[in-house]
């Protein structure tokens, strides 16, 4: 059935640490000991050991109704405490948590006491509303500090945030307020973005202006000092603030009260709210934080480029680094404002040693080229991260080389909104990593690679990624729709002997050593000719050609193969006039031709100058497929910049 096209296999090339970078570990090959060892028993120890407890806990796991998973459920615990309190009672109050600049280049320092009495001033605030334990509160927000002070604070009362990212419309706002009926908004009058005030405040008013809503008040960050227009329900943030005290003691919640929600699209049009809990995703959040990130708090400066908005930004912003009592850099812009090369300005200023971004963000960077991060000292980088989305090994080069200045680890990390946490990562004091590949599951975490049918693939062979055991940071369901939560994930294999099992929707291929290589979703994976073929592979080889800054393939309909192969191809700007249209199509699908087989063979490439993405700069390969299908588009709602798909269709016409 399968054949193997395999050209990502072929990569040889390794990087084991350096001397230096192994002696001074975080992480131990012992962690793989012990957690294999005694799975549930290294959990508990991790969330003894990373977190305060009001109340241990004795019981690790309930599995006895899968999939609905109860992780420490006897112990009782708070949050924010967690992120904040804790610190400044252990001395390091005067530690700065937030480095934070604004996208016109104004800048905020703030220490680990500042925010804590700035979130206990906030949970004054909500408690002063009406705000109870397990009431929703929708968040709104740009990126800045009053967007962590807001999630935190929602945490500390025990009640359970929704992040709408700030680029979400005001119908899509309406529809995730609706199902989780949160009855506080928390917003901003605007935000900065590509050197403009985008304003947020009209899209809130938009969204709560028909019908009646569970929304009784909206609280108003001052960001842009632009002009709103102010309802009954409006509050400004720092007149409530303001008028509160700052003490608040933390009180202890179950460790499985909901945590937050946060909407995910999926295969059908309605957006998912994943729910996730407390003491579990804590635990993972705080441990995958430390150990893939060998984070060393008292002199680490980390910056995740991740928008509060995403699940990143739920973990690797908020949660891990602050439990974790790390430093980091909150950014509120664009990349390329003021200049292309502000991301390298802001690593040179705060002396970042830890940097987590996507690798759109990366290609995007080699498209403008290495002189502009050449401007700057990034010697303060001694680990980079990749999260979204398989990397090509190409830009995990660029990124270890131009960025990394030759010797700096970078490790892939697999996981999604649905896990919390990092699943699978290399752990960059230990792993000798292999560009491209986000090679093994962390300690404690259970992963396989099934086909069709079920049954481990074995090493060298491609099939669908499955997580075989529950996880500490696991959703818990979707919000209000149980049957949904079975249906999606936990059917695949209903009769599997071992209990059910989690499926991710993502295609993967273990290596022969046996290092997992992400392949991209399964929804993605293409069958031409009864031959299996990776969207990913496929846009490696072709953004390895020099020609090509960026590669969107998708596998449309087709008369004899069952699908075909077709590109849409982002030409690089220098290489743009050089050759016509039709000469880099028959140059494109002869590289391909040649780096991996005929059968992969782009069908069709179309030159483009945009390709459509979601915000968090997913491509959305659904609606290039109903381009290459010559279908009407569909549902565009969740893309970053609606006009793409005009420009696409009428660049084809
Ligand atoms: C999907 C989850 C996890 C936070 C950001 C996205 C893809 C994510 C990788 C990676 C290959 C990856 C998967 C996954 N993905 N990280 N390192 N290598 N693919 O969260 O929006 O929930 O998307 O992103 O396809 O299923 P998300």
């Amino acid at each position: 059935m399968s054949v193997q096209i395999d050209h990502l296999l072929h990569e040889s090339r390794r990087f084991p640490p350096s001397p230096e970078f192994a002696a001074a570990s975080v992480a131990t090959e012992s962690l793989y000991e012990q957690a294999a060892e005694d799975r549930l028993g290294f959990w508990a120890n991790q969330a003894r050991e990373l977190l305060h407890w009001h109340k241990p806990f004795t019981r690790t796991l309930d599995w006895t109704n899968p999939p609905f998973a109860k992780w420490f459920d006897d112990g009782e615990l708070n949050v924010a405490y967690n992120c904040l309190d804790r610190h400044v009672l252990a001395g390091d109050g005067d530690r700065i948590a937030l480095h934070w600049e604004g996208e016109p280049g104004d800048s905020r320092s703030i220490s680990y006491a500042q925010l804590t009495s700035e979130v206990k001033r906030a949970a004054n605030v909500l408690i002063g509303l009406g705000v109870q334990a397990g009431d929703r509160v929708a968040i709104y927000l740009p990126m800045i500090p009053e967007a962590v002070v807001a999630m935190l604070a929602v945490a500390r009362i025990g009640a359970v945030h929704s992040v709408i990212f700030g680029g979400f419309s005001a119908e899509s706002l309406r529809s995730r307020i609706d199902d989780a009926e949160a009855v506080v908004v928390i917003t901003a009058d605007g935000g900065y973005r590509k050197g403009r005030v985008t304003p947020l405040k009209p899209a809130v008013d938009a969204a709560l202006a028909s019908g009646d809503s569970s929304v009784r008040t909206v609280l108003v960050v001052e960001r842009t000092g632009g002009d709103v227009e102010w309802n009954e329900r409006d509050k400004w943030w720092h007149e409530e603030l303001a008028a509160v005290s700052d003490e608040h003691e933390a009180q202890a919640f179950p460790a499985e009260n909901p945590l937050f929600i946060l909407y995910t699209s999926g295969t059908t049009g309605k957006p998912k709210g994943i729910l996730h809990t407390s003491g579990g995703y804590l635990t993972q959040a705080a441990f995958t934080h430390k150990q893939v990130f060998d984070l060393k708090p008292e002199k680490d400066v980390y910056w995740c480029t991740a928008d509060v908005g995403w699940i990143t930004g739920h973990t690797y912003v908020v949660y891990g680094p602050l439990a974790n009592g790390a430093t980091q850099v909150l950014y509120e812009g664009t990349p390329d404002t003021p200049h292309p090369g502000r991301w390298w300005e802001i690593i040179e200023k705060y002396k970042v040693s830890i940097l987590y971004t996507a690798p759109t963000a990366i290609r995007t960077f080699m498209k403008i080229g290495r002189q502009e991060p050449q401007k700057f000292d990034l010697t303060s980088l001694r680990l980079l991260g990749s999260v979204g989305e398989p990397i090509n090994p190409e830009a995990w080069m660029w990124y270890r080389e131009v960025i990394g200045n030759h010797v700096t680890p970078v490790v892939d990390t697999w996981w999604q909104t649905e896990t919390g946490a990092i699943m699978v990562s290399a752990l960059p004091g230990l792993t000798v990593v292999k560009p491209g590949a986000a090679q093994v599951a962390i300690p404690g975490i259970s992963i396989d690679v099934l086909g069709e049918d079920g049954h481990h693939v074995g090493h060298g062979n491609g099939g669908l990624l499955v997580v075989t055991e529950p996880w500490p940071s696991m959703l818990r369901g979707i919000w209000g729709d149980p049957d949904r939560f079975i249906e999606t994930y936990w059917e695949k294999w209903p009769d599997a002997p071992n209990g059910p099992l989690y499926f991710a929707g993502d295609g993967a291929r273990l290596d022969r050593e046996g290092d997992i290589w992400l392949l991209g979703r399964v929804d993605d994976v293409m069958n031409v000719s009864g031959h299996r073929l990776s969207t990913a592979e496929i846009e490696s080889s072709l953004v390895a050609h020099p020609a090509v800054a960026e590669a969107a393939v998708v596998g449309a309909h087709d008369e004899t193969t069952g699908q075909a192969v077709v590109a849409f191809v982002i030409i690089k700007f220098s290489q743009t006039d050089a050759v016509s249209h039709a000469d880099i199509s028959a140059v494109l699908r002869a590289h391909v031709t040649l780096q991996i087989g005929a059968i992969a063979r782009p069908r069709e490439i179309f030159i483009v100058s945009e390709l459509p993405k979601t915000r968090s700069g997913k491509i959305m390969r659904r609606l290039l497929r109903d381009v290459a299908e010559g279908r009407e588009i569909g549902d565009t709602t969740t893309l970053a910049d609606t006009s793409i798909m005009q420009i696409i269709t009428d660049g084809m016409r």
